[in-house]
Protein backbone atom coordinates (compact mmCIF):
# COMPACT_ATOMS: atom_id res chain seq x y z
CA UNK A 1 0.00 0.00 0.00
CA UNK A 2 1.40 3.36 -0.88
CA UNK A 3 1.78 6.05 1.52
CA UNK A 4 -1.19 8.12 0.36
CA UNK A 5 -3.90 6.42 2.46
CA UNK A 6 -3.80 4.04 5.21
CA UNK A 7 -7.05 1.68 5.53
CA UNK A 8 -9.32 2.66 8.70
CA UNK A 9 -9.38 0.16 11.51
CA UNK A 10 -11.71 0.91 14.52
CA UNK A 11 -9.44 2.58 16.56
CA UNK A 12 -8.51 4.94 13.88
CA UNK A 13 -12.92 5.43 13.41
CA UNK A 14 -12.64 5.51 17.63
CA UNK A 15 -10.20 8.77 16.98
CA UNK A 16 -12.50 10.24 14.41
CA UNK A 17 -15.22 9.95 16.54
CA UNK A 18 -13.24 11.12 19.96
CA UNK A 19 -11.99 14.44 17.84
CA UNK A 20 -15.78 15.06 16.38
CA UNK A 21 -18.73 17.10 18.11
CA UNK A 22 -20.58 15.50 20.42
CA UNK A 23 -24.02 14.69 20.28
CA UNK A 24 -26.72 16.99 22.33
CA UNK A 25 -28.96 15.39 24.61
CA UNK A 26 -31.98 15.95 22.47
CA UNK A 27 -30.83 13.31 19.88
CA UNK A 28 -29.15 11.07 22.15
CA UNK A 29 -32.53 10.60 23.58
CA UNK A 30 -34.11 10.61 20.01
CA UNK A 31 -31.63 7.67 19.57
CA UNK A 32 -32.86 5.81 22.74
CA UNK A 33 -36.54 6.48 22.13
CA UNK A 34 -36.17 5.38 18.73
CA UNK A 35 -34.69 1.85 19.66
CA UNK A 36 -37.40 1.30 22.42
CA UNK A 37 -40.16 2.22 19.73
CA UNK A 38 -38.43 -0.98 17.39
CA UNK A 39 -37.21 1.17 14.95
CA UNK A 40 -34.41 -0.05 13.16
CA UNK A 41 -31.07 1.13 14.37
CA UNK A 42 -30.04 2.24 10.49
CA UNK A 43 -30.01 5.54 11.18
CA UNK A 44 -26.34 7.55 10.91
CA UNK A 45 -24.00 8.18 12.95
CA UNK A 46 -23.57 11.30 14.70
CA UNK A 47 -20.18 11.86 13.05
CA UNK A 48 -21.78 11.20 9.63
CA UNK A 49 -24.03 14.07 10.68
CA UNK A 50 -21.81 16.40 11.01
CA UNK A 51 -20.11 16.25 7.85
CA UNK A 52 -23.58 16.45 6.12
CA UNK A 53 -23.98 19.73 8.44
CA UNK A 54 -20.72 21.13 7.44
CA UNK A 55 -20.96 20.33 3.66
CA UNK A 56 -24.75 22.12 4.20
CA UNK A 57 -23.20 25.42 6.03
CA UNK A 58 -20.29 25.91 3.07
CA UNK A 59 -23.18 25.58 0.07
CA UNK A 60 -25.55 28.05 1.95
CA UNK A 61 -28.30 25.18 1.61
CA UNK A 62 -31.30 26.60 2.08
CA UNK A 63 -33.80 23.95 0.75
CA UNK A 64 -32.98 20.25 1.34
CA UNK A 65 -34.67 16.75 0.00
CA UNK A 66 -34.65 13.52 2.32
CA UNK A 67 -35.34 10.73 0.67
CA UNK A 68 -36.40 8.45 4.11
CA UNK A 69 -36.97 9.56 6.99
CA UNK A 70 -36.49 6.84 9.57
CA UNK A 71 -36.89 8.51 13.13
CA UNK A 72 -36.28 12.05 12.28
CA UNK A 73 -32.80 12.09 13.27
CA UNK A 74 -30.85 13.10 10.08
CA UNK A 75 -33.75 15.78 8.83
CA UNK A 76 -33.14 17.10 12.47
CA UNK A 77 -29.35 17.53 11.96
CA UNK A 78 -29.72 18.65 8.51
CA UNK A 79 -32.00 21.56 9.21
CA UNK A 80 -30.07 22.68 12.04
CA UNK A 81 -27.47 23.80 9.73
CA UNK A 82 -30.03 25.36 7.56
CA UNK A 83 -31.05 29.29 7.82
CA UNK A 84 -33.62 30.12 9.85
CA UNK A 85 -35.98 30.23 6.99
CA UNK A 86 -34.69 26.80 5.65
CA UNK A 87 -36.51 24.00 5.21
CA UNK A 88 -36.28 20.27 4.59
CA UNK A 89 -38.95 18.05 3.08
CA UNK A 90 -38.34 14.75 4.09
CA UNK A 91 -40.18 10.99 2.67
CA UNK A 92 -40.88 8.61 4.89
CA UNK A 93 -43.18 5.37 3.24
CA UNK A 94 -43.85 3.48 6.73
CA UNK A 95 -46.60 5.32 8.50
CA UNK A 96 -45.39 3.98 11.93
CA UNK A 97 -41.66 5.64 11.13
CA UNK A 98 -43.63 8.97 10.06
CA UNK A 99 -45.27 8.86 12.38
CA UNK A 100 -42.67 8.79 15.39
CA UNK A 101 -40.26 11.28 13.06
CA UNK A 102 -43.49 13.83 13.33
CA UNK A 103 -43.19 13.83 17.02
CA UNK A 104 -40.03 14.13 17.60
CA UNK A 105 -39.33 16.85 15.18
CA UNK A 106 -41.94 18.46 16.91
CA UNK A 107 -40.19 18.40 19.93
CA UNK A 108 -37.06 19.34 18.47
CA UNK A 109 -35.25 22.92 17.82
CA UNK A 110 -36.16 23.04 14.36
CA UNK A 111 -39.80 21.78 14.14
CA UNK A 112 -41.03 24.82 12.03
CA UNK A 113 -38.02 23.75 9.00
CA UNK A 114 -39.05 20.35 8.68
CA UNK A 115 -41.78 18.80 6.47
CA UNK A 116 -42.44 14.81 6.62
CA UNK A 117 -44.03 13.81 3.35
CA UNK A 118 -45.65 10.45 3.83
CA UNK A 119 -45.86 8.38 0.81
CA UNK A 120 -43.52 6.78 -1.58
CA UNK A 121 -40.52 8.22 -2.94
CA UNK A 122 -41.25 6.87 -6.35
CA UNK A 123 -45.14 8.99 -6.89
CA UNK A 124 -43.58 11.84 -4.19
CA UNK A 125 -40.19 13.02 -5.74
CA UNK A 126 -41.85 13.78 -9.10
CA UNK A 127 -44.33 16.85 -7.93
CA UNK A 128 -41.01 18.34 -6.76
CA UNK A 129 -39.85 20.76 -9.37
CA UNK A 130 -36.77 20.99 -11.09
CA UNK A 131 -34.26 22.93 -9.85
CA UNK A 132 -35.72 23.51 -6.65
CA UNK A 133 -33.09 21.73 -3.95
CA UNK A 134 -29.66 22.98 -2.77
CA UNK A 135 -28.99 19.74 -1.37
CA UNK A 136 -30.48 16.46 -1.45
CA UNK A 137 -29.87 13.35 1.04
CA UNK A 138 -30.65 9.46 0.02
CA UNK A 139 -30.79 7.20 2.46
CA UNK A 140 -34.16 4.76 1.85
CA UNK A 141 -34.87 1.14 0.62
CA UNK A 142 -31.73 0.25 -1.72
CA UNK A 143 -34.02 -0.84 -4.53
CA UNK A 144 -35.30 2.59 -5.17
CA UNK A 145 -31.59 3.84 -5.37
CA UNK A 146 -31.14 4.29 -9.12
CA UNK A 147 -34.63 5.85 -9.40
CA UNK A 148 -34.31 8.55 -5.92
CA UNK A 149 -30.63 9.64 -7.05
CA UNK A 150 -31.44 10.44 -11.09
CA UNK A 151 -35.09 12.07 -9.34
CA UNK A 152 -32.55 14.19 -7.24
CA UNK A 153 -30.32 14.84 -9.82
CA UNK A 154 -33.19 16.34 -11.75
CA UNK A 155 -34.63 18.31 -8.39
CA UNK A 156 -31.32 19.86 -7.53
CA UNK A 157 -30.15 23.23 -8.43
CA UNK A 158 -27.21 23.47 -10.42
CA UNK A 159 -24.41 23.27 -7.75
CA UNK A 160 -26.37 21.50 -5.50
CA UNK A 161 -25.53 19.00 -2.36
CA UNK A 162 -26.00 15.24 -3.45
CA UNK A 163 -25.43 12.77 -0.43
CA UNK A 164 -26.02 9.16 -1.02
CA UNK A 165 -26.26 6.80 2.07
CA UNK A 166 -24.85 3.33 2.21
CA UNK A 167 -22.18 3.24 -0.87
CA UNK A 168 -20.67 0.18 0.72
CA UNK A 169 -23.51 -1.75 0.91
CA UNK A 170 -23.81 -2.75 4.65
CA UNK A 171 -19.95 -3.48 4.31
CA UNK A 172 -20.80 -6.34 1.06
CA UNK A 173 -19.72 -4.19 -1.86
CA UNK A 174 -16.52 -5.66 -2.40
CA UNK A 175 -17.43 -9.21 -1.03
CA UNK A 176 -17.50 -11.59 -3.72
CA UNK A 177 -20.15 -13.70 -4.99
CA UNK A 178 -24.04 -12.99 -6.12
CA UNK A 179 -25.44 -9.71 -4.00
CA UNK A 180 -28.87 -9.78 -2.72
CA UNK A 181 -30.95 -7.13 -4.07
CA UNK A 182 -30.41 -4.82 -1.98
CA UNK A 183 -26.56 -4.84 -2.38
CA UNK A 184 -27.10 -5.15 -6.37
CA UNK A 185 -28.99 -2.26 -6.56
CA UNK A 186 -26.69 -0.19 -4.86
CA UNK A 187 -23.77 -1.26 -6.79
CA UNK A 188 -26.15 -0.07 -9.84
CA UNK A 189 -26.20 2.91 -8.19
CA UNK A 190 -22.54 3.31 -7.24
CA UNK A 191 -21.47 2.59 -10.94
CA UNK A 192 -24.09 5.34 -12.24
CA UNK A 193 -22.85 8.11 -10.14
CA UNK A 194 -19.44 7.21 -10.95
CA UNK A 195 -20.18 7.70 -14.65
CA UNK A 196 -22.01 10.39 -14.57
CA UNK A 197 -20.69 13.73 -15.94
CA UNK A 198 -22.79 16.30 -14.34
CA UNK A 199 -21.72 15.54 -11.12
CA UNK A 200 -18.31 15.24 -9.20
CA UNK A 201 -18.72 12.68 -6.42
CA UNK A 202 -16.84 10.80 -4.32
CA UNK A 203 -17.82 7.83 -1.71
CA UNK A 204 -16.21 9.44 1.60
CA UNK A 205 -15.72 6.17 3.90
CA UNK A 206 -17.58 7.51 6.73
CA UNK A 207 -20.68 4.94 8.38
CA UNK A 208 -21.59 2.84 5.23
CA UNK A 209 -20.00 5.06 2.93
CA UNK A 210 -21.31 8.22 1.96
CA UNK A 211 -21.59 9.90 -1.61
CA UNK A 212 -20.84 13.60 -1.54
CA UNK A 213 -20.91 15.34 -4.58
CA UNK A 214 -21.97 18.75 -6.77
CA UNK A 215 -24.25 18.82 -9.50
CA UNK A 216 -21.93 20.91 -12.10
CA UNK A 217 -23.31 23.66 -13.86
CA UNK A 218 -23.69 23.47 -17.68
CA UNK A 219 -19.89 25.50 -17.60
CA UNK A 220 -18.28 23.33 -15.42
CA UNK A 221 -19.17 20.21 -16.93
CA UNK A 222 -17.72 21.41 -20.31
CA UNK A 223 -14.75 22.47 -18.49
CA UNK A 224 -14.44 19.38 -16.36
CA UNK A 225 -13.74 16.80 -19.35
C1 LIG B 1 -29.78 -0.55 6.47
C2 LIG B 1 -30.23 0.60 5.85
C3 LIG B 1 -29.53 1.77 5.98
O1 LIG B 1 -29.91 2.92 5.38
C4 LIG B 1 -28.38 1.82 6.75
O2 LIG B 1 -27.71 3.00 6.84
C5 LIG B 1 -27.91 0.67 7.36
C6 LIG B 1 -28.62 -0.52 7.23
C7 LIG B 1 -30.54 -1.81 6.31
O3 LIG B 1 -31.53 -1.80 5.57
O4 LIG B 1 -30.15 -2.81 6.91
MG1 LIG C 1 -28.46 4.42 5.55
Amino acid sequence: MSRESIVITERHLAYVVAHAPRPDAFTRELRRAAEAAGIPPIWISHEQGVLMQILLRLRGARDVVEVGTLAGLSAILMARALPPDGRVRTIEVEPRHARFAREWIGRSDVAERIEVVEGDARSVLPAFADASADACFVDADKEGYPVYVDECLRILRPRGLLMVDNAFGFGRIVEPGRPDSAVAAIAACNDALAARDDLEALIVPLGDGCWVGVKLAEAERAAAQ
